[in-house]
């Protein structure tokens, strides 16, 4: 249709605490370098700090209390439900998890297959899970990174669609190490996003492929 501009992807992003990767989101967005719209930020935290950044940029901000869900045999679920409820009001078709920190159930993962992000503050499948820069240190890597990935019903595996990797350094304590992986977070998440708006990112037998010219030059000359 002439004179219309394309409807923008409607995103949801589900966060539990500080939303630095939110905030990366929204900065692509606002810098139209991801051409998106934030249907929503949902929180399991009525305190989290992504809310608060939510709210300061405009964007519709929900708090959804795990509590009255709790002591239900199939607690995790029914608080899926709830939250599917939520992402299909607003019309979400991209679900992006930023330091959501609640496990998926099937509930959420079937809805959105495929169309599920998360992040992970590790170079996948090494050190899944919570403590991440204290075991990796503990390991004794010489290198760390973070990971973004379509979500399965496994925690932090799925199809793996960018890495970025960083130097451990001596002297580095958990703190100085997940400080030094965020800021690649805050690169490889939107680039991540920006490939699935675009379209090109392809799934085969499990595996994430990136088409285009630029996928090349990216891991060639940037990395
Ligand atoms: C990030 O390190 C992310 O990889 C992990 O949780 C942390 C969230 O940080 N899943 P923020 O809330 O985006 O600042």
């Amino acid at each position: 249709m002439s004179g219309r501009a394309a409807k923008k992807v409607r995103v949801g992003v589900l966060a539990s605490g500080r939303g630095s990767n939110l905030q990366a989101i929204i900065d692509a967005i606002e810098a139209n370098r991801l051409d998106a719209q934030i249907a929503l930020v949902l929180s399991n935290k009525s305190d989290a700090m992504a809310l608060d950044r939510a709210r300061k940029h405009g964007l519709t901000d929900v708090f959804l209390d795990p509590k009255p869900f709790a002591g239900q045999p199939d607690s995790r679920d029914a608080y899926d439900r709830a939250v599917l409820d939520v992402l299909r009001k607003h019309d979400v078709e991209l679900v992006l998890l930023a330091g959501y920190m609640k496990i998926v159930t099937s509930v959420l993962v079937k809805a959105y297959e495929n169309r599920m992000m998360n992040i992970h503050p590790s170079l996948l499948p090494a050190f899944p899970g919570l403590d991440v820069q204290k075991k990796a240190l503990e390991h004794g890597v010489k290198v760390s990174g973070c990971t973004v990935h379509f979500v399965t019903e496994g925690v932090d595996e799925g199809p793996i669609i960018i890495q970025a990797a960083v130097p451990v350094l001596p002297g580095d304590d958990a703190a100085l190490l997940a400080a030094r992986v965020l800021e690649q977070e805050h690169v490889i998440y939107p680039m991540a996003i920006r490939w699935f708006l675009d379209g090109r990112l392809v799934l085969a037998e499990g595996q994430v492929g990136v088409t285009g010219e630029g996928a090349r030059q990216f891991q060639l000359a940037d990395r």
